[in-house]
């Protein structure tokens, strides 16, 4: 008899966009000639930037000759990519992370869901609520989380991010091993300081825990005094590691690639104390369950590094960003407090009300579909995420529409 790992049980009953996406698809059959303005995954709308597009095809068509032509690449990267990172997102703002610190991958979903195998199975996990799923699921298939007692597992220290502390979670009052952070968030698009992620670094020094930082939107930071990565604090580079994307950067949900940079000085402990060093660990692990992303995707990312490339990338964002302050404006003229929406691609609304009956209510009366703030945990009820990856047109109709629903 096959016996299943029984971890699996503790999981809710399905990941949260695929839920969402369930009830849209019996939305839509019910109702084929509503139109539907989808404001719930953060997947994007815009084309690829005409420079990403053009690597992307010399990429295939070096695959094409034999001169050229590429079988499997290395694990961890091509080093043209790695080095147009390491100077682009890292040096060029001070952070010591060299090429060989970066690992490339097919995304940073795959990677925040994977990294949690390097850690012992009682490894005391601290994540965020609310928070992204994939950070707080990963880690109850390892068995690390307990049991789901009142909508929440009982070996998890919960850091409560809500409207009394701007969405920046306070240090826990229980030591934890592992530390889940992510700036500018997913859900509530909020940012953290150079001084708040400070207090998070010297607490991870001091406590001998890792943070795993997830940087996946920090192309929307527009304020300048504001973190893009946490290795812009000093000693970060001991205690942390961080996660990047594409998918939000340069438009690649389909397309498929992300890194982590995990530096050098890191260091874990086994159970007698020895130390070993997190990039070697990792190393092994990449090395041994991945054969690197593909080779054109590789050139396509590049790209993104180019002074051109620079320019067309920031451009999309900022059409994104205009949707998300046409969003924020929306809601705060109806009436209601939310935040995100500068320097991130979301809104996070207060709705005063229960978030899967406002989610039901905003489809079928509004045909608009929006992310249930419960879905990323107990923190997030009574609030929903709206993303502004959509079209202009769309965010446009959407938001004329939203504030007659609030009003
Ligand atoms: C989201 O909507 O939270 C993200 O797009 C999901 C993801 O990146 O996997």
């Amino acid at each position: 008899m096959i016996k299943i790992n029984e971890n699996y049980k503790k999981l809710q009953t399905s990941y949260l966009f695929s839920d969402i996406a369930k009830r849209v698809a019996a939305f839509q059959k019910e109702n084929p000639d509503k139109e539907i303005i989808r404001m719930g995954i953060g997947d994007v709308t815009l084309p690829l930037a005409d420079v990403c597009i053009r690597e992307f095809h010399k990429g295939v068509d070096d695959l094409a000759s034999k001169a050229t032509f590429k079988g499997y690449g290395p694990e961890q990267g091509y080093e043209f990519l790695r080095q147009a990172i390491a100077e682009n997102d890292f040096q060029s703002r001070g952070a010591s992370i060299n090429a060989d610190e970066i690992f490339v991958s097919d995304g940073a979903k795959c990677d925040t869901g994977n990294f949690q195998e390097l850690f012992s199975q009682d490894a005391v996990i601290a994540i965020p609520d609310p928070v992204y799923p994939v950070y707080a699921d990963t880690n109850v298939m390892a068995g690390r989380s307990g049991d789901f007692i009142n909508g929440r597992y009982s070996r998890y220290i919960y850091l409560d991010s809500t409207e009394a502390n701007n969405y920046v979670p306070d240090l826990p009052a229980q030591r934890p091993d592992v530390i889940y952070l992510c700036f500018p968030n997913n859900p509530t698009g909020a940012t953290a300081t150079k001084e708040q992620l400070k207090k998070w670094v010297d607490y991870a020094k001091k406590n001998k825990a890792l943070i795993l930082f997830d940087a996946a939107y920090e192309c929307f930071i527009r304020n300048p005094e504001l973190p893009k990565s946490i290795f812009e604090i000093p000693g970060a580079d001991e205690v942390a590691v961080e996660f990047r994307s594409f998918s939000k950067t340069a438009g690649f949900t389909g397309v498929r690639c992300g890194f982590i940079a995990i530096p050098k000085k890191c260091m874990v402990w086994d159970v007698e104390g020895k130390e070993y060093s997190l990039h070697a660990l990792w190393n092994r692990r990449h090395s041994t369950k991945f054969n690197g992303a593909s080779y054109p995707v590789q050139r396509a990312a590049a790209a993104v590094y180019t002074p051109e490339g620079k320019e067309q990338v920031k451009a999309n964002i900022d059409y994104y960003l205009k949707n998300a302050a046409m969003i924020k404006q929306a809601v705060i003229s109806a009436g209601y407090r939310c935040t995100g929406g500068d320097n991130s691609p979301y809104v996070w609304v207060n709705t005063q009300t229960d978030s899967w009956k406002f989610f039901d209510r905003l489809l079928h009366e509004c045909g608009i579909v929006c992310t249930p703030g419960s879905g990323f945990g107990s923190c997030g009820n009574g609030y929903v995420r709206f993303s502004a990856f959509g079209s202009r047109e769309n965010t446009e109709k959407a938001m004329d529409k939203l504030v007659k629903f609030l009003k």
